[in-house]
């Protein structure tokens, strides 16, 4: 028999402030009901001036930490899209700010928004090849398009930390895993911008594809049947592209879903996108955080999760919800986290996502913005230099 290996623990954290989409509606002349209906957002979360993904990863990890311990984490796999520099891991800053082991690999994956799950399936085999270990595997991004682009209404931030173990307390991975991967330009980032490009339709569609593939990999190398699954949790880049998916998906097998059909598999798993909006890696672990904390009891059910990353990179897994995986959660804490942020003023979030970092080598404070535990204390001598609050 395999052994056991999935997710022992899983925790989020977002930004300080949230931007309501009816602010944004209102400044770019759209109806209101394209955001909540037409694409399914309410809210954004947008990161203060003193925030970055290593501050939300802190944030996300560090309760992780105080619950578990350290004892036989030797590796943490930090997956982003936004990281803070280009040769040093963003996980090797969470050192001082919450403790990680000197006695560790501590590495930076990247794949667009499918690096979470890279970090998911690796920490996976290394559990499997010494079940006495437990890799922490931490998503975080800060998505960020330009201004006045039909991107824009899709940004967002967030960092999900999870705890991969043998044995694991909320869900038990399967062995089958669904792979597709082509050379695509739908969304990209070249080194030289702060903001993504984004060819919106096509990467609707390259999702769709995606998804089919490598559900289609998934049945080839013997996983479920669509019908066994109790919920499908996918990266939602807007929470209306899960819908749209799971239909195509459907369809494409042959089903004919009724509306109510969809929402039953994917209802629970928007909570917290609509509100947060794109966090790219940790998107898809945000959906299955929100179906485990709203959801009736999924003991012994299995989930289908769906990973999408531009480019492309997708994935097709699933699991097993593990007996007792309630007394686990921390769906107060996720609440609080969504309903703290400050409301974001249309003024300040321009001045927001205009900033540019300081490139000069000089010493360069940043002023206290966010009530969260991390922050940005400055930016010297091209160092970046962080704090606990
Ligand atoms: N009330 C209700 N729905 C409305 C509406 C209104 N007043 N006005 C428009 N809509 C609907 C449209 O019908 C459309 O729905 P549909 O897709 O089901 O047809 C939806 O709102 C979006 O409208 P559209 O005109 O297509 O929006 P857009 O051109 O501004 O672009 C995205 C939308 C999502 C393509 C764009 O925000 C984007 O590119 N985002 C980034 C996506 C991304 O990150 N991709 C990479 C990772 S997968």
């Amino acid at each position: 028999m395999t052994l056991p290996v999935g997710i022992h623990d899983i925790s989020f954290a977002t930004t300080h402030y949230a931007l309501d989409h009816a602010v944004l509606a209102d400044r770019l002349g759209v109806d209101v009901d394209k955001f909540y209906l037409g694409i399914g957002q309410t809210h954004m979360s947008v990161a203060a001036a003193d925030e970055d993904i290593v501050t939300i990863a802190a944030a996300a990890a560090k309760p992780i930490l105080d619950r578990h311990g350290l004892d036989g984490v030797r590796t943490v796999l930090l997956a982003t899209e936004t990281g803070v520099d280009q040769s040093k891991a963003a996980g090797l800053y969470l050192h001082p700010l919450i403790g990680l082991p000197n006695a560790a690999r501590v590495v930076e994956l990247k794949q667009a928004c499918y690096g979470g799950t890279a970090g998911l399936q690796f920490a996976a085999g290394l559990i499997a090849r010494d079940p006495s270990q437990r890799v922490l595997v931490i998503a975080a991004d800060i998505a960020k398009y330009e201004l006045d682009t039909p991107g824009e209404p899709t940004q967002g931030a967030a960092a999900v930390a999870m705890l991969v173990s043998a044995d694991p307390a909320i869900l038990r991975l399967d062995d089958h895993s669904g792979l597709y991967s082509a050379d695509i330009m739908d969304f990209w980032r070249p080194n030289y911008r702060t903001a993504a490009v984004v060819d919106g339709k096509t990467s609707v569609n390259a999702y769709q594809k995606a998804t089919q593939e490598a559900w289609s990999d998934y049945r080839r190398g013997g996983g479920r049947d669509l019908t066994e699954f109790a919920a499908f949790c996918y990266h939602q880049p807007f929470t209306k592209m899960a819908y749209k998916a799971h239909r195509h998906l459907l369809e494409s097998q042959g089903h004919n879903p009724e509306s109510a059909d969809i929402e039953a598999a994917i209802g629970h798993t928007a909570h917290y996108n609509r509100t947060v909006g794109n966090s790219y890696t940790a998107s898809l672990y945000l959906g299955l955080a929100a179906l485990l904390d709203h959801a009736d009891d999924l003991t012994g059910l299995p989930l289908a999760c769906i990973s999408y990353g531009s480019g492309s990179v997708a994935e097709f897994f699933s699991g097993t919800v593990q007996p007792g995986y309630r007394t686990h959660l921390r769906t107060a804490a996720n609440k609080a986290a969504i309903g703290s942020r400050a409301a974001l003023g249309y003024e300040r979030y321009r001045q927001l996502h205009e900033a540019v970092s300081p490139i000069d080598g000089k010493y360069h404070p940043v002023e206290a913005e966010t009530a969260r535990p991390f922050r940005l204390a400055a930016i010297s001598g091209h160092k970046r230099i962080y704090e606990s609050r």
